[in-house]
Order: structure tokens, then sequence, then C-alpha cells
């Protein structure tokens, strides 16, 4: 096996700073890649999270103008990672999150802040740095759309590309007007460039120009081919679905282990899964809930949007009180949602819980003590918690759509039968089937037995990156070979 070197390029990185499920990939796929002879490092800009939690910053190149101010390319390292970051002060050492300023409103100047990260991750592609030379770029999610497109227009040769999709709800328009600050000559402007509806498209871009595309999921990748979840981009994906594949997630397997997890009150594997009992009864206690042990205890840990289907289980929790079963929520997002999940704490005091914030800790908590995981995702490209959930022996009731579809073993009858079940999935996505779904939970969980075999069949479930970083492996070879 030849090495080979990858440069990944994305917006969010754990642990130095997450948003959501891309963080936690960009932190653990390129660990994962090393045991298949692929050297990664990962390029990200320079938050004020980030420039404090690097280590041995250095810097290697600086700019005297990039997008409006000087900037600088630090070489760090976090932990095992090998770190690029692009310290810009004028686009990124703000307060806020990465995309939003403290007034929860996209930063205006984002359409320049992440094409400064794209064109820097093509820069590096074509040889910026003396003596690193990747031979593949890995571009993850809009934010960094137009590196396959700074590439194309800038005339000099460059490494393949890859562009992963985490989700094709965020695409990155910008209107026509920013071109003239891109740096992208005029030509890029048409249909089979940048050009989306008039505007600029950053994610459709990517999905135009590079070589490769890949989700999260199998299941994903053929449910945005279709006009439905394709929000648009179905017939470009259409066209483009040769080069287009679903590589499943998985999660860092040391970060999410029950049974070494600093985070929790008792420790656990799949010899010991009665342990969890004390887990339960901290959660709990930490959710202002009934101490019963007795009771089915759901847990949410998730962004609260639309995406997320949390306004469906909202009304569906007349029927999961109804049936003696308890919530501990933990989420953060839309305002409205926040307000009617606390809201429903106040109305059922002792059965459901809300913790409205971001809180790592907590998600752990939660994993290791709730029964059964709830994700009624409308969409799901992949999702991680209910892969946190298999390892955790928290059983995951899920929708039946995208990774979620792929990656939990409904309890049927032929599954049951033959020992392999994982979970509940539920279909169509409704408030009508979550309420059945409760249903054959409730069952599921009266009977001891069915109960402990879905969470060792979940808990012995490989949910690590072995297999994923696999795929990625023989995806950059393969495109490799192409050159
Ligand atoms: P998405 O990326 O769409 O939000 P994923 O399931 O892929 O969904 O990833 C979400 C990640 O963020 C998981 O690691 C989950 O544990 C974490 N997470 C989501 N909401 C919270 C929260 N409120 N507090 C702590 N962790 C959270
Ligand atoms: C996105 C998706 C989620 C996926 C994550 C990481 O945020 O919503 O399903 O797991 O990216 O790929």
């Amino acid at each position: 096996m030849t090495s080979l070197t990858a440069l990944s390029i994305a917006s969010e990185l754990f642990p130095l700073i997450k948003t959501g499920g891309l963080a936690d990939v960009a932190g653990a796929l390129p660990t994962a890649l090393r045991a298949h002879d692929v050297a990664v490092t990962s390029l990200l800009p320079g938050y004020p999270a980030v420039l404090g939690g690097i280590e041995d910053p250095r810097q290697v190149h600086d700019f005297h103008d990039l997008f409006g101010g000087t900037a600088r390319l630090l070489s760090a390292r976090c932990g095992e990672l090998d770190l690029l970051v692009l310290d810009a002060p004028h686009l990124y050492v703000r307060p806020g999150n990465p995309y939003l300023g403290p007034d929860g409103k996209d930063w205006p100047d984002n359409g320049l802040r992440f094409a400064a990260l794209a064109q820097v991750g093509a820069r590096i592609g074509q040889g910026l740095l003396p003596h690193y030379a990747p031979d593949v770029l890995h571009a993850h999610d809009w934010q960094t759309g137009l590196l396959p497109a700074y590439l194309k227009y800038s005339g000099r040769p460059g490494p393949k590309t890859v562009f992963t999709i985490h989700n094709l709800a965020f695409q990155g328009r910008f209107p026509y007007e920013l071109l003239a600050k891109l740096g992208l000559p005029q030509r890029a402007f048409s249909l089979d460039g940048i050009e989306y509806y008039g505007g600029i498209g950053y994610l459709k871009a990517g999905l135009q120009l590079a070589d490769r595309i890949t989700t999260v999921s199998p299941t994903y990748a053929a449910e945005i081919q279709g006009s439905e979840a394709g929000m648009g981009l179905d017939g470009l994906l259409r066209l483009r679905g040769g080069r287009l594949s679903g590589i499943l997630n998985g999660i860092d397997t040391d970060v999410w282990n029950p049974a070494n997890d600093a985070l929790i009150a008792a420790t656990y594997d799949v010899e010991s899964i009665a342990a969890r009992a004390r887990n339960k009864k901290a959660l709990q206690a930490r959710f202002g809930l009934k101490p019963e042990p007795g009771a089915l205890l759901y847990g949410v840990i998730s962004r609260l949007s639309w995406q997320k289907g949390l306004d469906l289980l909202l009304e569906a929790l007349p029927q999961l009180a109804g049936g003696g079963a308890q919530l501990a929520l933990l989420g953060a997002g839309d305002a409205e949602l926040e307000q009617a999940y606390g809201a429903a704490a106040r109305k059922y005091p002792g059965q459901i819980g809300a913790v409205i914030g971001y809180d790592e800790a907590l998600a752990h908590q939660i994993q290791a003590g709730a029964d059964a995981l709830l994700v009624p995702s409308r969409f799901e490209p992949c999702g991680l918690t209910q892969l946190c959930a298999l390892r955790y022996g928290a059983v995951p009731v899920v929708a039946r759509v995208g990774g979620l579809a792929d990656t939990v073993v409904d309890a049927n009858e032929m599954a049951t039968a033959t020992g392999v079940a994982t979970g509940v999935q539920f279909a169509p996505v409704t408030t009508d089937a979550l309420i059945k779904a409760f249903g054959k939970t409730r069952a599921l969980f009266a009977d001891v037995v069915a109960w402990r075999n879905l969470q060792i069949n979940g808990m012995t479930t490989d949910v690590s990156w072995k297999n994923p970083a696999q795929h990625y492996a023989k995806l950059y070879r393969d495109l490799v070979a192409e050159r």
C-alpha cells in the first residue's frame, strides 16, 4: 500500500469548535485514516476557540491581503491531529458561533469568510507551502464548496477533489454581486460553474465541480437524487450520480466509551449492563424526573430544528406521558421549540424534563442513563446520536430516513426471530407513526429478555470509524490512480 496525503478542509473540528456532527467527523476521520496509510492534515478557520486550543503553533505562510485583511497560516497540533489554521482575525476573530453573531443572525460577510477558507485550501493544493503537496483535497459542506471552483478557474493544476455533503439543507447561497469580491473570473458564473438560480451557490459549486461527491449514508445518497429530499439540487445530483456515493459515518469510540467514560456516574460494558441503573437514577435526578427505576426513560440530544422532527415529538408528548414514560431532552436551536419544551416540562413535572443549551457532558449522561434514544428526524444525512446510543446500550427509536435507516436494525418479526434487531424504526415521519412507535417500544421494554437483547446487539455493533475509513481510503486511492 503506497502512503497518501490528504488535506481535509472543514469549518468545524472537534474538540476545538463544534456546532454539529460535521465537527465530530472532521475531528475523527483523520485519525482513523492513519491505519490505511493516509496522512491527513486539517485546514480550519482560526476562530478564538481554535487559536486558544491549539498546540505548538508555527507560522508557515503570511498573506498581505486575504479578502480585506492580513492573515497567516499556522501549522499546529491538537492531540493527534495535524492542523493548518487560517488565522485571519478580520474574518474569524469574533464572538458567537462560527456562522452566527450573538444576535443569532448569519454574519453578513459569511460569503467572504468561507470563500477565503476554500481559496486557501485550493492554493495549498497547488503548492502554496513548500514541502507539502497533498494527493487529495477533501472538502466538507457548503463552506468549502468553492474550493474546486478556485482550482478549476485558476488554470493551474491541482490535486483531485472529494466533496462531502453533510447536509443538503445548508446551501450557502449568495447574491451575484459577491462575484466581484471572490477572485473568480466572470466565466465562473455559469450553469456548469458556480451560478445557482441567478445567484452564487457554494454547495452547488462543490457538487458541480468536485471529482467525487460523497454523502454520509447510502440511503441519503439515494434520497437526495429524488425531488422530495433533493432540495432543488436533485437534478444536478442525478446528473453526477456516477460520481456520488454514500459512506456511513462512525463515531470516535474512545470519546464515546461507556467502559471508561469519566463523564458518567457509573461505567459499564456489555457484561455489566445492569450498572446502567445508576446512570438512569442520576439522569432522573438531573432532569427532575420521578426516581422510578421501571419507567421507560427516553432521551433526546439534538439541535432543535425542523430537520429533527421535534415538533412532531411535542405533539406526541401527551401519549408519551400517558403511557407512563419519561423524557429527558437536551437541545438548543429554534426559539419556539426551546420555549415549547420548557413549557412541556412545566406541564408534566416529574415526567418530562428539558435542558435548553449545549452540554457535552450531559449528552454522555443521557446516552448512559436513558433506556431509549429518540431521533424522529424528517431527514437525516447520517446522524451520530443513534450511533452513540447503540454503543451505550440506549435503544435507538428512529425515523426510517437517511442514515437512521442504515444504522438501526428495526425490531420487526424477522429481525427479532433471528436475533439481530438493535432498535425501533418508524415510518412515515408523522406524529401518528411516532405514537405507534411508543407502543412498540413500550412492549419491547416490558419484555426484559427482548430488551436486553436489543441492548447487547447495539453495544456489540461496530460503530467505529474502522469500516468508513477503509471506504474513504479506497476512494482517495482510486482518485489518485486516475491522474
Ligand atoms: P447534526 O450534525 O445534524 O446536528 P448529528 O447527530 O450528526 O446531527 O450530530 C450531532 C452531534 O452534536 C452529536 O455529537 C451530538 O451528541 C451533539 N449534540 C447535539 N445537540 C447537542 C446539545 N444540545 N448538547 C450537546 N451535544 C449536542
Ligand atoms: C449533518 C447531518 C447529520 C450528520 C452530520 C455529520 O449535520 O445533519 O445527519 O451526521 O452532518 O456528517
